[in-house]
């Protein structure tokens, strides 16, 4: 198992080039938050335009998007439709198609509007995605959605969303578990812990050994998803941007363990940190 290094992190991604213009740095969409989680679709939109999308374009039920309007500069928004519970649902999606990545999951909350939501997001992406949080959680019971998927697609869960998704004999072995389920769904499976593992549908798997308990806090995750879905937005390939999302993230949090200490650090803190993280790489 390979351990995830700074010299994996500079040979996949590209520094910024002089003759570019936002384009080049992707403009990638993230469907995220309910009425009642406000804050992942927060955390994952700025920590994708904190890791160098060049635009970041977040749509979330019309009921929240004053809120973060009112505290996000950079991204643009498509406020959606949302049901009575302000939840998404598949009739409410934004256009799909010219997206370099799309993020679904974060915050949705769970109902069957929200499942039917992320199982079309996985069948009509015409680009690679990143499914997180809420957005695996309501792929119980559906996980075989992800052979119609037609582009690459990573899937972020922590332990017990992944025992709620997992449809393979679970040896309680984080790097064994993760590599049976990607080898047998073709995708991509980051496992999140104290210890992250990355597989990849060909067997690959690569582990983050940085990190630290400061991270432990809710909204650590979504700062994760974001960091990946810019990554994949760079056109960095799908094992190597889930493998250098945790690099980059864990590295961050250790930044703020180091500087403020684990007790008060926080994801926004994180989030402030993950530009000195990528800086070397020009
Ligand atoms: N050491 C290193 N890294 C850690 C540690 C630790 N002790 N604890 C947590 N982390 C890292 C994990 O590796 C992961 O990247 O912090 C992140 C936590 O992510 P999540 O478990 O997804 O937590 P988060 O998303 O912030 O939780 C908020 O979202 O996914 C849902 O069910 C989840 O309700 C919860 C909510
Ligand atoms: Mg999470």
């Amino acid at each position: 198992m390979t351990v995830i290094d700074w010299n994996y992190v500079a040979a996949h991604i590209r520094p910024r080039q002089p003759e570019s213009d936002k384009n080049t740095y992707g403009r990638v969409l993230a469907i995220c938050g309910c009425r009642d989680y406000i804050g992942a679709p927060y955390f994952a939109a700025q920590a994708a335009v904190r890791t160098g999308s060049g635009i970041v374009t977040l749509a979330v039920p019309q009921c929240i998007y004053p809120i973060l309007a009112g505290k996000l500069n950079e991204p643009t928004f498509l406020p959606l439709e949302a049901d009575e519970n302000g939840k998404i649902t598949a009739d409410c999606l934004p256009p799909l198609a010219r997206r370099a990545a799309i993020l679904a999951g974060p915050g949705l909350g769970i109902s069957e509007g929200v499942a039917q939501a992320v199982q079309t997001i996985i069948r009509e992406a015409e680009c690679p995605i990143i499914v997180d949080a809420d957005g695996i959680n309501v792929l119980a019971g559906h996980i075989h959605v992800l052979e119609e998927a037609r582009y690459p697609v990573i899937l972020t869960p922590h332990a017990r969303e992944f025992s709620r998704i997992c449809d393979i004999p679970c040896t309680g072995i984080p790097e064994r578990d993760a590599a049976a389920f990607a080898q047998k769904h073709h995708c991509v499976l980051l496992l999140k812990g104290h210890r992250t593992v990355v597989a990849g549908p060909d067997g690959t798997v690569l582990q983050n050994v940085h990190g630290n308990p400061g991270m432990a806090k809710g909204g650590s995750g979504d700062v994760l998803s974001g960091i990946i879905l810019s990554l994949l937005g760079q056109g960095v390939p799908p094992l190597a941007a889930a493998a250098c999302g945790a690099y980059i993230h864990s590295r961050a949090g250790d930044l703020c363990a180091n500087e403020i200490g684990e007790f008060g650090m926080t994801p926004t803190d994180m989030l402030s940190r993950i530009p000195q993280v990528l800086k070397p790489l020009n």
